[in-house]
């Protein structure tokens, strides 16, 4: 059975535009929250599924618009899903269209990770070229450039990409940039080549571990995902498998992070603290207490937050996707922090809207100097991108008294039940729906 989602069905995928959060701040956060899936392996590992032509399985699915939005795309391609309480299964026995349709593609950068499979799978895919977004150019050059190496033909028709290859062949792929959906398109795209391919300077990041691992279970034979050289030996055709995602670490990275600013004791569970070591060491010079064991997590807020600098890395250094949110949490640090963007060129959106809420911050490119102030004052402000929004909540939930938070379908995109969550944990925070228009 095909999913029926009403969120995107004709406009009321619009409409949901209009909703907005309203957060009255200052009360501390405690209790437990549950992490979810992670989003940004959910959605490599959908795209996985379109190399077997079986069923796939995914469990530990969040409930988030970046993967309805990806179930769609497969559905419009003509596989078969079905989701629901966090298993997704996945049937692609029936697909028969190779080319992602354009009003999907524009909502959601990572559609580009269908271009490996199913060129993969049918020797030929047509995806929208992705346009600029809120957080910079981001193109995709290192994708295409190794999907060139590997044989393919490429060719760029009226805003599309269109990949053609008879025959993928293996080879020694340098990546200029070590890209995390890039790693995860020639992973995928390599599972079919003919001989041995080797990504040297890959993106080393958990989720590209567990879609080798989900890969594998397919029937692939990928050796070294996780480290900076991955091997994938050819394998015969691959089959459907059963595979869990592992827990969102931005997710986890971001209830820390409001457990510190409003100053309350949050227990995280089903989480993994291992994937966020470079940011909880800063959580710590910060002054939280943290108590880490496998799955759980435990912070305690400080009396006082410390002033910390941070650069954001790629994996296993400071996540770009917890910039926004620390910087939230230094702007009622005891001082001055600087803060330096080295992934994105344009990822100060949620400057503009924290000053409202009283921050003090100056950017300089792609440095935010962040001088501590003793409190933030509730305000209106518009939700940007998906990460920034999370530091507008996180600033609304430490601020004396009403922050209304609009453009909240930003937060759909990656936060499974962020209000109820908050809630839970004794925030008080409601989401009100916007006129239909
Ligand atoms: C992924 C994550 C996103 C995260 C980002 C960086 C998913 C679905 N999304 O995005 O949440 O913020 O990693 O950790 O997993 N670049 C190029 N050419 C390319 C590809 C990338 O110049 O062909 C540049 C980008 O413009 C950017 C940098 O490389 O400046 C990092 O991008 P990349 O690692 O590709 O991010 P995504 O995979 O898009």
């Amino acid at each position: 059975m095909a999913t029926t989602d009403p969120w995107l069905v004709g406009s009321t995928l619009e409409d949901k535009k209009m909703d907005e959060i309203i957060i009255k701040g200052g009360m501390p956060l405690k209790g437990e929250v549950v992490i979810s899936g992670a989003k940004n392996a959910t959605l490599p590992a959908i795209a996985a599924a379109v190399l077997s032509e079986g069923l796939t399985q995914l469990h530990n699915v969040p409930e988030v618009r970046d993967v309805r939005v990806m179930i769609r795309l497969l559905e419009r391609m003509g596989a078969r899903c079905n989701f629901s309480d966090e298993n997704l299964r996945i049937d692609t026995s029936g697909m028969n269209q190779t080319e992602a349709p354009y009003d999907l593609v524009r909502k959601m950068r990572a559609s580009v990770l269908l271009l490996g499979p199913l060129v993969a799978r049918f020797g030929k895919a047509g995806i929208s070229l992705p346009g600029g977004c809120a957080i910079g150019n981001r193109p995709i050059d290192i994708h295409l450039k190794a999907l060139k190496q590997m044989g393919a033909h490429i060719d760029l028709v009226h805003g599309n990409v269109e990949v053609s290859a008879t025959r993928l062949k293996g080879g020694d792929i340098y990546l200029d940039f070590p890209t995390v959906t890039g790693t995860e398109n020639i992973m995928m795209a390599a599972t079919k080549a003919e001989s041995k391919t080797r990504i040297f300077n890959a993106a080393r990041e958990p989720e590209i571990a567990n879609l080798a691992d989900m890969l594998n279970k397919m029937g692939a034979d990928i050796i070294g995902a996780g480290t900076e050289t991955i091997t994938i030996n050819p394998a015969g055709k691959l089959h459907g498998c059963d595979h869990s995602i592992i827990p969102d670490r931005i997710e986890m990275g971001t209830y820390a992070i409001a457990a510190i600013m409003t100053g309350g004791t949050i227990k995280i569970k089903n989480c993994c603290p291992e994937h966020l070591k470079a940011v909880i060491v800063k959580l710590k010079e910060a002054g939280a207490d943290i108590d880490e064991n496998e799955d759980t997590l435990v912070v305690n807020a400080p009396e006082i937050i410390n002033p910390v600098d941070v650069q954001t890395a790629v994996y296993p250094g400071y996540p770009t996707d917890l910039q926004a949110q620390f910087m939230a949490m230094m702007c009622i640090s005891s001082g001055e922090s600087v803060i330096n963007e080295t992934i994105f060129e344009n990822r100060f959106m949620h400057v503009a809207e924290l000053r409202r809420l009283g921050a003090d911050i100056k950017v300089a490119d792609r440095t935010a100097v962040v001088r501590g102030v003793p409190r933030l004052s509730g305000a209106q402000v518009m939700a940007t991108d998906l990460r920034a929004s999370a530091s507008l909540v996180l600033a609304g939930l430490a601020a004396e008294g009403k922050t209304q938070i609009l453009k909240v379908y930003h937060l759909d995109r990656g936060y499974d039940h962020l209000v109820e969550k908050i809630q839970q944990l004794g925030g008080v925070v409601r989401r009100i729906e916007g006129r239909r228009l």
